[in-house]
């Protein structure tokens, strides 16, 4: 159990904060979505209303080392001036006299935004003495950047060598409860949706979640990856056409097999030959019955008869886990899958439900179901690491409680 913010004293503190403001921006520098932004929200306000002063550092892209106004934090400063009350101060620059007079400057109370840390190499070099200019700032740390913890950096893990208390905040607090302690004895059954576009960027945690899920709902490009592997023709659909990748996938069969694990596969397939918005699409027949897509044809989504065999399960479930689309959600047409996927889980009240960062946050929160998870992850590469099993360098480095 790591050191909570809750158990912080901050009160005429300046506490060095770590958030993750890597928001997406449109051409014209305007935040597209600032669910990061909200999401640290309450350690915010919980630091400003117990009289802290905060100071926020955060990366934004990757500037590799070099100042790059395209990936200032300024945005990120005004918009979280717009939600919250306390005044938001931004200085352009992370170390520095510039930086050091801002921070001598903060009012208990006030938060100040520093300018992107990977302006300097320093940061994701973790080089020491970088970490020793950006913890001066600070009295008391905290890290609330989850999605950048499993990134052992200045910011995220070097500051920590050079500040007495380091404590994690309540975004990290939340995902760590969700992630790995409901996990621990999920209410059963355990059903784990796994969709996206390869095998291999998701066996660790299918081999992981092996020991504790009843059922393996799998979709996407790497459900036709498992169709090609039993020998089925996925036309010029996406797959991961390598013996070892076609291995894995049967092994991963086997183990699941093994350990009384349902594993569903997509029962059909819905295939296009454009890839395009609104092209004309239609499903294979049942895989099991003789189901092919044809060579000029590739797979996009799921099809009906597997929407309706995966709802069913996900009905049935005490505990949901989802990690990928089930087909390339982002076109018109091609989003059926993922859309009836998120309606089923959002459809059962009585389960936990639980949606692992990246593109399913994306398809929930566009699908208009994100209101009803009980946890959408801020983590891409964090909440998949998270779901491995890993440690994560950005929690590892915090005090123990
Ligand atoms: C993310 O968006 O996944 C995090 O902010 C980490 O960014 P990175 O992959 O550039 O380290």
């Amino acid at each position: 159990m790591k050191l909570s913010i809750r158990n912080i004293a901050p009160a005429g503190k300046r506490v060095l904060m770590r958030v993750d403001f890597n928001v997406p921006l449109d051409d014209d520098g305007n935040i597209t979505d600032d669910s990061r932004i909200k999401g640290a929200i309450p350690s915010i306000e919980h630091l400003t209303n117990a009289g802290g002063r905060v100071i926020l550092m955060s990366h934004l892209g990757r500037p590799k080392g070099e100042k790059n106004p395209a990936f200032s934090l300024k945005p990120a400063a005004d918009r979280l001036g717009e939600l919250i009350s306390a005044n938001v101060k931004f200085v352009d620059d992370c170390v520095g006299p510039d930086a050091e007079a801002a921070v001598a400057d903060l009012k208990d109370g006030e938060v100040l935004l520093l300018e992107n840390v990977r302006f300097y190499a320093g940061e994701t070099d973790n080089d020491p003495e970088f970490s020793k200019q950006l913890a001066t700032h600070g009295d008391i740390y905290v890290n609330d950047a989850f999605g950048t913890a499993h990134r052992a950096h200045a910011s995220t893990a070097g500051v920590t060598a050079h500040i007495d208390t380091c404590a994690m905040g309540f975004l990290i607090e939340k995902e760590l409860e969700f992630l790995v302690d409901k996990l621990k004895e999920p209410q059963r059954p355990f059903v784990v949706i796994m969709g996206g576009a390869k095998v291999s960027d998701k066996i660790k945690i299918l081999e992981r979640l092996m020991e504790k899920a009843d059922a393996f709902i799998i979709g996407g490009a790497m459900g036709t990856t498992f169709r090609l592997a039993q020998g089925y023709e996925v036309g010029k659909s996406f797959v991961e056409d390598t013996p070892e990748a076609r291995q894995m996938a049967l092994d991963i069969i086997e183990t699941a097999k093994a350990n009384n694990a349902e594993f569903l596969l997509p029962a059909d397939t819905r295939h296009a030959a454009d890839f395009a918005d609104d092209a004309p699409t239609e499903c294979t027949a049942p895989w099991e019955d003789g189901g092919a897509i044809p060579a000029d044809r590739e797979g996009i989504d799921i099809g009906d008869l597997a929407c309706e065999e995966f709802a069913a399960k996900i009905a049935e479930a005490g505990t949901i886990v989802w990690n990928g689309p089930m087909g390339v959600f982002e076109k018109r047409g091609f989003d059926i899958g993922t859309k009836a996927v998120g309606a089923a889980i959002a459809a059962n009240e009585s389960a936990i439900k639980i949606v692992g960062g990246g593109d399913s946050v994306t398809a929930a929160n566009q699908f208009g179901f994100g209101e009803k998870m009980d946890h959408m992850s801020t983590g891409g590469g964090a909440s998949l690491e998270l779901l491995e099993g890993k440690e994560l360098p950005g929690i590892a480095a915090l005090d123990d409680a």
